[in-house]
């Protein structure tokens, strides 16, 4: 159920964020602000900032930040919701909820998770009471799986009649419908349901937050024509890209450690988890995809891969290397004994050896070295050429120069090769990868695209023509309606060049002519896109511009006079600079024009835009002391 946006409002407005971070992060004051060590990457000197008066945080370094509520969310992976609610129930404030049929959409996903939890409740309990378990129960016990690590991941047992749902849920049809939805029935040609899981042991998947999004079942001995596992389908909860499994159960461990150990399959992840190795995630059957990734990089940055040391492993692995790269992680590759896999290879041994493996992981580089060497390929002048290149190509993903000399130089070494050559090569992907890039940007013209990396921002940022949309954007955030109303009454949100400046104006305008809460904690909260609000949040701990000049001319104002002033002339200035470049054009125009007649109409247009620089700055004048009265 939707919270109502007055019980968030009561919330927002009775919590102080000093007081909330303060309880996570050690915080001092330093003037205005509250500084702290960033609990979001790994840093010894402080960059995190908390903005008493703005409520707010952001740090410098890793560039998260928002309000209250998302410090929660970011903190302790929860949902906005349940940050709402893990507040609210902290200060004892009863929250409202919303009951009308606009959340339909959300009602209906979160009923999905509950047939699911109810289902897999269902799948649990036949594995332990029922007599036809029997074989399953032996099945896990000859993997050796304990009771504690079967309880924990919910794992069960789908009796083999294919009709169990159906019966359970019989004259239920909105159950019925739900498990058609979820691909934990099917449908037969005449109508009827069928079980899809059946006769299979069962493992529940989880999203993040510990909530059951679909399942895996796995038949217990090989059957012709029948997968091994059989896993939910897409469905509105269950998004196969987007899961890592058990990330759940991951989570705190990676946190901890600071790195995760990346597996392939689910009784990997199971046997590694009961032998101590907790910060294990499994991709379960598919390629690693960008999604997940970025799910796992919000716990850490650095990775360790153990795939299976067969070819398929190996491939699986250099394909997930290039999808890390891209998002900055660090990379080691594990890897074991050929034959074995983690599950078979930590039962076999014992977890300090398991561990050893993994203190052998090397790099990426080489990792695929070693392969390649194995192949024999480098020998071959021609083949080894083609697999420089292709080594080079995660190293081109490498955003830290640095670190990228220091791959070129490991290369040129292994390769005997002279530095400047692998330089001039590495220059040509990262070109052509820019280009491609580019193309795709066109294409897709995407005015803000949503979901791509914290750098995308910075990139973009130069790329607004009007430095003063970002001052005024600023004096936005100060909360003055006086301010909002100057500017709202000058500028149009269309004005702004820079689109996530534009989106921003327009939720201020139109929270300001809804009379709505207008400051920037509030605002953060209509904005879903993670990057805008977290470029937005830097904004506010930038200081002014131009503050320094309006300090001089008024010397000891109040702090609303000095805003509007500082609003004032950013207008002027905004105004000007708009009038300058368009000046400019026309002047280029004049250069060309032969035409006597047109070369008069331009000289003409150029008059009157000069009038209206001073005109507007007279006009703004006026309104300051009237403004200043109110
Ligand atoms: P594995 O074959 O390595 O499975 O596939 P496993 O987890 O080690 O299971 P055991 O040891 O044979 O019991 C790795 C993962 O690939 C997915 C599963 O998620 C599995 O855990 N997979 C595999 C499928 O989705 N379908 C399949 O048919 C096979
Ligand atoms: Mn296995």
């Amino acid at each position: 159920m939707k919270i109502l946006e007055e019980s968030i409002e009561l919330v927002r407005n009775s919590v102080n964020i000093v007081d909330v971070v303060g309880q996570y992060v050690q915080l001092r004051k330093k003037g205005k602000n509250f500084w702290g060590v960033c609990p979001f990457h790994n840093e010894k000197t402080p960059s995190f900032s908390v903005h008493a008066e703005k409520q707010i945080f952001h740090c410098f370094g890793c560039h998260a930040g928002g309000n209250v509520f998302k410090f929660l969310m970011d903190y302790k992976k929860i949902s906005y919701p349940e940050a709402i609610e893990e507040l609210a129930h902290d200060i004892g404030i009863q929250l409202k909820y919303e009951q009308s049929q606009n959340i339909e959409r959300q009602s209906e996903n979160e009923l999905l998770l509950d047939f699911n939890q109810e289902v897999a409740r269902l799948f649990f309990d036949v594995l332990y009471n029922e007599p036809e378990a029997q074989n399953a129960r032996d099945y896990f016990a000859s993997r050796k799986l304990k009771k504690a690590t079967m309880r924990s991941f919910g794992l069960g047992y789908a009796p083999a009649s294919r009709s169990f749902l159906t019966e359970k849920y019989a004259g239920n049809q909105q159950k019925l419908d739900m498990a058609l939805t979820l691909g934990l029935t099917g449908k037969n040609d005449n109508g009827s349901y069928y079980d899809r899981f059946s006769g299979r042991i069962i493992f529940p998947i989880f999203s993040p937050n510990g909530r059951v999004i679909g399942f895996g079942g796995r038949i217990m001995e090989k059957r012709e024509n029948t997968g091994k596992y059989l896993n939910s389908p897409e469905s509105p909860i269950y998004h196969k890209g987007r899961v890592l499994y058990g990330l759940s159960h991951a989570k705190d461990e990676i946190r901890k450690l600071d790195w995760a150990l990346l597996v392939e399959g689910y009784m990997d992840l199971l046997s590694l988890h009961q032998n101590g190795i907790k910060n294990v995630i499994a991709v379960s059957g598919t390629a690693l995809t960008d999604e997940q990734v970025a799910l796992l990089s919000r716990y850490t940055k650095n990775v360790r891969l153990l795939f299976d040391a067969d070819e398929a492993g190996i491939k699986a692995s250099m394909r997930s290397v290039e999808i890390l790269l891209k998002r900055q992680m660090n990379i080691k590759i594990a890897s074991l004994p050929s034959g074995e896999d983690p599950d078979s290879y930590i039962n076999a041994h014992s977890p300090d050896e398991f561990m050893e493996q993994l203190d052998r992981a090397v790099g990426f580089l080489e990792f695929q070295f070693g392969f390649y060497k194995k192949t024999g390929k480098l020998d071959d002048p021609v083949t080894g050429t083609e697999i420089i290149r292709e080594l080079l190509k995660p190293v081109a993903l490498i955003d830290d120069e640095l670190q990228r000399a220091m791959y070129l130089n490991s290369l040129s070494e292994k390769f005997n090769l002279r530095g400047k050559l692998l330089e001039d090569e590495l220059k040509e992907i990262i070109n052509r990868n820019m280009r491609t890039e580019k193309q795709a940007a066109i294409q897709s013209a995407p005015v803000f695209v949503p979901g791509t990396q914290r750098t995308a921002i910075k990139k973009e940022e130069k790329q607004f023509q009007n430095p003063m949309e970002k001052e005024l954007i600023k004096l936005l955030f100060e909360n003055e309606k006086a301010i909002i109303a100057l500017i709202n009454k000058y500028i149009r949100d269309d004005e702004f060049t820079y689109p996530p400046h534009q989106k921003f104006l327009e939720i201020v305008f139109s929270k300001f002519h809804e009379d709505e809460d207008i400051s920037v904690s509030s605002i953060l909260d209509n904005i879903q896109d993670e990057n805008l609000s977290e470029y937005l949040t830097s904004l506010a701990f930038e200081p002014y511009a131009i503050s320094d000049e309006w300090e001089k001319l008024y010397p000891t104002p109040s702090k609303r006079e000095s805003l509007v002033r500082a609003a004032i002339d950013t207008i002027v200035k905004f105004k000007n600079i708009q009038i300058d470049q368009e000046l400019k054009g026309l002047n280029e125009e004049l250069k060309e024009e032969k035409d006597i007649n047109k070369q008069v109409e331009i000289l003409n247009h150029v008059k009157d835009l000069q009038d209206s620089k001073k005109s507007i700055k007279e006009m703004l004048e006026k309104n300051f002391s009237r403004l200043i009265e109110e």
